[in-house]
């Protein structure tokens, strides 16, 4: 398999070299060769050739099985004329990932949430985030006297991600919730009336529900444990995610695939650069080992995804843990360990 690598910035490059590494393990130990190259991508891209998303990186994508892409973006790029984050959505909008599939799960009860466990014991949903339309990518205007974002969808965007929403459903508890804000927008009443009327009456096995984006916040706090799959447009999506991370026992746990029609589909965690902590080598991989999983599910290996999955919760259950899960272990600490349990196949 040929993988295309964006190691990013921040603590993009930390934890995704520890990935790479646990990446390496389970192809040893279980027969597959992961040719890995790195392109330059994001704020370090800006530096070297001036653009975030470089030709030479994109003429790479369509020769690899997938992409991994370390987080972008830093306050050295905050004020810039071109930013990070643009190259991160060009690149979304190049491989046409138009599914963002966030699984939020308590990976094991020994994670400590901010809500009583009770509210969270057994948690496993998946945010379907729509990634290339909306707020993010309509007609944009910033004058000095105003700024200007506009959330377009058209039928055909909110049916395809709608019908990814609905056949992954089919494959786990059969439960869609679609979260909008169809008393307010146009691009709301669009998505609800094309998930009702041109997606729903194909799964008929499938529960569909509704909820309105402000008091899904609120019941992602109140009863988490209430969804399955959760279909959102693209802003949305991005919000509650972050949100439903945190429950989960953090934003360095949650991984992420962006998908389109056909390969190479991009995996990225759903975490930041994290300026407040980058260099200083105790960023928690794990979110960025968990999107390997994803990775190696996709390209059909596996048991080697199983593999690093479990990996990686035996590290949270039993250590080492970086300081943002109350311990004192650094990213290479974590990823050795994860890597050394795959290497064995005892994880
Ligand atoms: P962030 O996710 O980088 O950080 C939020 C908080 O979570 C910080 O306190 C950070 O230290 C912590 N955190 C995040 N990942 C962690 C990890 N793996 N281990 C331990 N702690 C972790 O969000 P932000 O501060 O709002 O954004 C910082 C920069 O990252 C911005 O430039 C933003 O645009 C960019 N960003 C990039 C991506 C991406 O490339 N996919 C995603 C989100 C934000
Ligand atoms: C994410 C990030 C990106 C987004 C930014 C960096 C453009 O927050 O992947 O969640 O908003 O999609
Ligand atoms: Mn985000």
């Amino acid at each position: 398999m040929k993988i295309a690598v964006l190691p990013g910035d921040g603590i993009g490059p930390e934890t995704t070299r520890v990935a790479l590494a646990v990446l390496a393990a389970a192809g040893e130990a279980h027969g597959f060769a992961a040719e890995c190259t790195e392109y330059p991508f994001g704020g370090n891209a800006i530096d070297s050739h001036g653009d975030p998303f470089p030709t030479e990186t994109r003429a790479a994508l369509p020769h690899a099985d997938a992409v991994l892409k370390g987080a972008v973006g830093g306050p050295k790029w905050d004020t810039g004329e071109i930013r990070p984050e643009q190259g991160l959505l060009a690149l979304r909008a190049e491989l046409k990932a138009f599914a963002n599939v966030r699984p939020i799960r308590m990976w094991t009860e020994k994670l400590v949430s901010p809500l009583r466990p009770e509210l969270v014991d057994g948690l496993d949903m998946i945010i379907i985030r729509e990634l290339t339309g909306g707020l993010y990518f309509g007609p944009k205007e910033l004058t000095a006297e105003t700024g200007m974002d506009t959330c377009r969808y058209s039928v055909e965007e909110v049916e395809r991600v709608a019908r990814y929403a609905f056949d992954l459903a089919r494959t786990r508890r059969g439960k869609v919730c679609s979260v909008d804000k169809q008393n307010v927008l146009s691009s709301s009443k669009l998505w609800r009336q094309v998930v009702i009327e041109r997606v729903a009456p194909d799964y008929p096995d499938v529960e569909l529900s509704h909820q309105l984006v402000d008091s899904m916040a609120m019941k992602l706090i109140e009863q988490p444990l209430a969804y399955d799959v959760i279909v959102t447009e693209n802003m949305f999506g991005d919000i509650l995610s972050d949100l439903a991370a945190s429950i989960s026992g953090g934003i360095g746990l949650a991984p992420s695939s962006s998908l389109g029609a056909s390969r190479p589909g991009l995996y990225e965690a759903i975490h930041g650069s994290a300026p407040d902590i980058a260099g200083k080598g105790i960023a928690n991989p794990t979110a960025m080992i968990l999107t390997v999983a994803m990775m190696l599910r996709d390209l059909d290996q596996r048991d080697a995804a199983d593999a690093v999955e479990a990996a990686a919760i035996h590290c949270l259950e039993h250590g080492p843990q970086t300081p943002d899960l109350g311990g004192t272990a650094t990213t290479d600490e974590v990823g050795a360990a994860i890597a050394a349990l795959v290497a064995k196949g005892n994880a």
